[in-house]
């Protein structure tokens, strides 16, 4: 056996070969497939790139139309499922509820964990019902009807219409699939792998994945975009955010949306939130936001270069207020990133399974050894 060594977190260590992402964190670089984000994020779509992860290259004309209707012909949800979320309290967290609904999701019609075709239509199934799932719970916890998907709609269209029953503007529509690709795939996070590693021990599609959303759940992963929001809350305003920051890290307090683990750059997919996040709010005369990020990015980049640290906007940084001036409201920051993540997650899991190993790591035990029980009389 290999030398063990220890790595908190598992940082640095490297659990698998995959073909689907790569980052290149000092120099800021994202893409899938071969392809680089902002290539993406200009000319592709959320079918196509959904197309382009789960099968490693780009479709055909043919292809594409037919991937696209197929993804759309699958959107409804079965009734027992909608059931489910009804009987769910009305406070339970979206993200809860949605991993409860994709867990019995795979009550139905379950397929074998391994390399069969019938789990790359599963895949299909799951990214085509994620955004019915959330809509509807997201109608059902503020005591509305849940609202049937439409076929004519794009992804992210179809979602906003499900959600607000109001089929928004195609800027608005192409924004939110764009936000959508650029939050599809991230190589090993912990949520992908969560799902690898239940996919590993030959788990179904749909177990693996519902234990994907609930690692995504947690304010470490899935909920910095919110933090971000209740941060701007706390910064008086676009003059006086200079000031703020200084404060805040005189204090030792963390900048949320800034810095990260893997990319000692600015995150490639922040400059292309940025720009429609510029965009959104003069359209709609509300730039407050924007200004206010843009001085804490810039005295923050200031203080942080002359203690020789690397910290810059994360894809979380201005995601929150973009999404809030499209009218979506904050508990559902998560379950959208659940939307879009389901892609990798699903990619994922069908490339673990060409070559599956259970992942089954050591611990370093540090706990004590030789005891001797003790009846409990004389304990
Ligand atoms: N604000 C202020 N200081 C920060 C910072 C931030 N957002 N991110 C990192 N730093 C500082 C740390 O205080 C630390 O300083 P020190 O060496 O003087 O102690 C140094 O930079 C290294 O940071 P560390 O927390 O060890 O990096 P990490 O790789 O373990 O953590 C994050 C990465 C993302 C958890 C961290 O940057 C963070 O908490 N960011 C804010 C939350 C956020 O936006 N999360 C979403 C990530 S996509």
């Amino acid at each position: 056996m290999a030398e063990a060594t220890f790595a908190k977190g598992l940082e640095g260590v490297i659990a698998a070969e995959s073909s689907i992402c790569k980052i290149n964190g000092e120099i800021g670089l994202l893409s899938y497939r071969g392809y680089e984000i902002a290539d993406l994020a200009e000319n592709s779509n959320f079918e196509e790139t959904t197309w382009l992860l789960l099968f490693g290259h780009l479709p055909s004309a043919t292809e594409l139309a037919d991937f696209t209707k197929k993804l759309a012909s699958r959107r409804a949800i079965d009734s027992y499922i909608v059931d489910v979320l009804r009987a769910l309290p009305r406070t339970t967290h979206p993200m809860i509820a949605l991993q409860a609904a994709v867990a019995a999701h795979g009550s139905v019609g379950e397929i074998p964990a391994g390399p069969d075709p019938r789990n790359v239509d599963r895949a299909i199934d799951l990214i085509a019902r994620f955004p019915t799932m959330v809509a509807a719970f997201a109608r059902i916890r503020e005591g509305l009807e849940p609202i049937a998907p439409r076929e004519d709609l794009g992804h992210g269209q179809n979602f906003l219409y499900m959600v607000n029953g109001e089929v928004p503007d195609e800027e608005t529509g192409h924004i939110f699939d764009v936000c959508l690709i650029l939050h599809m795939e991230h190589s090993f996070n912990a949520s992908t792998f969560t799902g690898r590693v239940v996919a590993s021990s030959l788990a179904p599609m749909d177990a693996s994945v519902s234990a994907a959303v609930g690692s995504l759940y947690g304010p470490l992963h899935g909920g910095a975009n919110e933090q971000v929001l209740h941060m701007l809350k706390d910064v008086p305003g676009p003059d006086a955010a200079a000031q703020w920051v200084a404060d805040a890290l005189a204090s030792k307090r963390k900048i949320m949306g800034m810095g990260h683990r893997v990319y000692k750059a600015k995150d490639p997919r922040s400059f292309i939130l940025e720009s429609f996040l510029k965009r959104i709010s003069e359209k709609r005369g509300d730039d407050r936001d924007y200004r206010t990020l843009k001085t804490i990015e810039r005295t923050m980049g200031e203080i942080v270069e002359k203690q020789g640290k690397k910290i810059y906007p994360n894809v979380d940084f201005f995601s929150g207020s973009l999404y809030q001036l499209l009218g979506i409201q904050t508990e559902e920051f998560t379950p959208i990133f659940a939307i879009a993540r389901v892609v990798g997650w699903t990619a994922h899991i069908l490339e673990q399974w060409q070559e599956n190993r259970i992942f089954r790591p050591r611990a370093l035990y540090t706990g004590e050894t030789e005891l001797k029980w003790k009846p409990v009389s004389d304990r």
